[in-house]
């Protein structure tokens, strides 16, 4: 694996993002590398839980827009279901995702943070979801994590918005649990992972699963809806407009 460093320290696994160049961004090939990290994770038979975390300035910055700007509607059809597919494959996993949040965690990052069961995040972190900037919207699930999260006001309010929110403002309407100093985060994450670690793994298996069951029953349609919605904004001028802007270094104009 090219851009995942996977260990396992004092029996928690630990899945490291390292696309420093890109500030982490989410690639087809980094989506692919997680889904393989957390397949590899469930072979180990003694593993309860498994912290997920970015290295450098960002979590993670985003899916690649670079590469999104090139996207056919098909192709950006493909991507967001292979984007759902990934972080859906965490909640359907018997291991419990802890995703610590070490900087930046945009779109399809926070979207991918959203997918793990808990969140913690540095006091240093910022979170959002600015796809309405690139004229696109979340597509990774995004509209559909949050919203159920946190209910449809804060998921509108950030949306919308496209704005960046501090790790404080995340832990007030309870995007993340607990916030802590940058040196801090890993001994946090590890602390709740190691007590996880310590529990029945058929009860966290099953009290997982219940969790997830009571949700929604309805997310897949979400996805199915969210999916159509995001590609067909590739035929729009507007996602021209905001992926071109970006790449060039220039504010958009809408
Ligand atoms: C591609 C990215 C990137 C991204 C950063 N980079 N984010 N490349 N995709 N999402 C690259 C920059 O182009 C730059 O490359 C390098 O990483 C460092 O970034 P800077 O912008 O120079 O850093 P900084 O000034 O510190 O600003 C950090 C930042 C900014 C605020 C996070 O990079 C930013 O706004 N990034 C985009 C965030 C975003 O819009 N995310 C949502 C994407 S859409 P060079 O080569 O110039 O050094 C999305 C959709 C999900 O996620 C759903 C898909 C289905």
């Amino acid at each position: 694996m090219e851009f995942i460093k996977k260990e396992i320290k004092d029996g928690i696994g630990i899945l490291t993002i390292s696309r420093p160049q890109a500030l982490n961004a989410l690639n087809r090939q980094l989506l692919e590398e997680i889904g393989m990290a957390v397949k590899e994770l469930e072979k180990e038979s003694n593993l309860k839980v498994f912290i997920l975390t970015g290295e450098g300035k960002a979590f993670v910055a985003g899916a690649d827009i670079a590469a999104m700007s090139k996207y056919s509607q098909k192709e950006a059809l493909e991507f967001s279901a292979l984007g759902q597919d990934v972080f859906s494959s965490f909640e359907n996993s018997r291991l419990v995702s802890i995703a610590l949040i070490n900087g930046f965690a945009l779109g399809g990052g926070l979207e991918l943070a959203l997918g793990c069961d808990i969140r913690y995040a540095s006091n240093k972190a910022k979170l959002g979801l600015p796809e309405v900037s690139l004229g696109l919207i979340p597509g990774f699930g995004g509209t559909q994590r949050l919203a159920r999260m946190c209910g449809t006001g804060v998921a509108s309010e950030w949306i919308f918005s496209g704005e960046m929110f501090s790790a404080d403002q995340a832990l007030q309407v309870g995007v993340v649990t607990k916030v802590s100093e940058p040196e801090d985060l890993l001994l946090e994450g590890m602390k709740l992972a190691m007590s996880i670690q310590s529990r029945g793994k058929e009860a966290l298996a099953s009290a997982k699963a219940t969790i997830r069951g009571s949700l929604d029953i309805t997310l897949d349609s979400g996805m199915e809806k969210e999916r159509k919605a995001f590609s067909s904004l590739f035929e729009t001028q507007e996602s021209n407009e905001g992926m071109g802007a970006f790449l060039e270094k220039r504010k958009p104009n809408f």
